[in-house]
């Protein structure tokens, strides 16, 4: 098996005719945060969504390249697009869970629609698991029927983060997860991000270069489509090879 959860060569998306990713590379080792910058509308979220074959939805989106993900490509004729959904989990900026729907329920739903469990005690397992996963738990254990609406945003988003985990992802896709989130709750979100990391690989979307220096063992620069500049977090931001990365960092662009 690759070290290499997920490998994209030579990616490229066009929406509504305009090319939005040009001919992206790069590869995100196992049990690794992956964060990708870039000044707003480079692309970073239809980067994102390439990679959970998110776009399909989206009649103005062409997309192009190879997507492997274990080592298959998940643009390759006969896979099912909701298989890859469900191997690679998404948490956007605004938190989503159904408002009306109970905190377990947001998070049962996804395996109860995939058929995962044989029983309600599984179930009750499962979103107990992807609750205490997602730092969660111990604040709603009480009150797990109460519907999701009534969460803080923070708890919000570890509900989202957790529903996303119900579903045993391979990879966990993040964009802008704390851009809506005070200090603290971000502050709790990037230790729920390093406790992950150490079972999956996470791709973090972040207009924060503070917190991709945080978080990320890997950095990668996206401008107007382009990958710029790809490496070590250290080294993008220590020794920068493209002065647009330079630039991006000491916020001149
Ligand atoms: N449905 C669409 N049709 C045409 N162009 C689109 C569509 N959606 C987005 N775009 C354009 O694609 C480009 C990339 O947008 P995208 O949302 O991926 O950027 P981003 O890097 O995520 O920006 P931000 O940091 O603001 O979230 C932008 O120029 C945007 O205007
Ligand atoms: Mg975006």
């Amino acid at each position: 098996m690759p070290s290499e959860v997920l490998v994209v060569e030579g990616l490229n998306v066009w929406l509504s005719g305009k090319h939005v990713v040009k001919n992206v590379s790069f590869k995100v080792p196992d049990r690794t945060v992956f964060a990708l910058m870039g000044p707003s509308g480079s692309g970073k979220s239809t980067l994102l969504r390439a990679l959970n074959r998110l776009l399909d939805i989206y009649e103005e989106a062409e997309v192009r390249g190879r997507v492997l993900l274990e080592g298959v490509d998940i643009y390759s004729p006969g896979v099912d697009p909701i298989w890859v959904r469900r191997r690679v989990g998404m948490v956007f900026q605004h938190p989503n869970p159904f408002p009306h729907l109970s905190i377990y329920d947001n998070v049962a739903i996804g395996p109860r629609l995939n058929r995962m469990v044989k029983s309600k005690r599984e179930l009750d397992e499962l979103v107990r698991w992807a609750l205490e996963k997602a730092y969660l738990w111990d604040e709603v254990k009480d009150r797990l029927h109460m519907p999701a609406a009534k969460l803080s945003g923070g708890q919000k988003q570890r509900l989202s983060i957790a529903r996303a985990l119900a579903l045993k992802p391979r990879v966990l896709l993040m964009d802008e997860p704390t851009a809506n989130l005070d200090p603290v709750a971000t502050e709790k979100i990037e230790e729920l991000i390093a406790e992950l990391k150490r079972e999956i690989p996470i791709i973090l979307v972040t207009h924060s270069p503070e917190q991709a220096a945080r978080v990320a063992d890997y950095t990668a620069f996206l401008y107007y489509g382009e990958l710029v500049e790809v490496g070590p977090t250290g080294k993008i931001f220590t020794q920068p090879e493209n002065p647009l990365t330079e630039r991006y960092l000491l916020r001149r662009i």
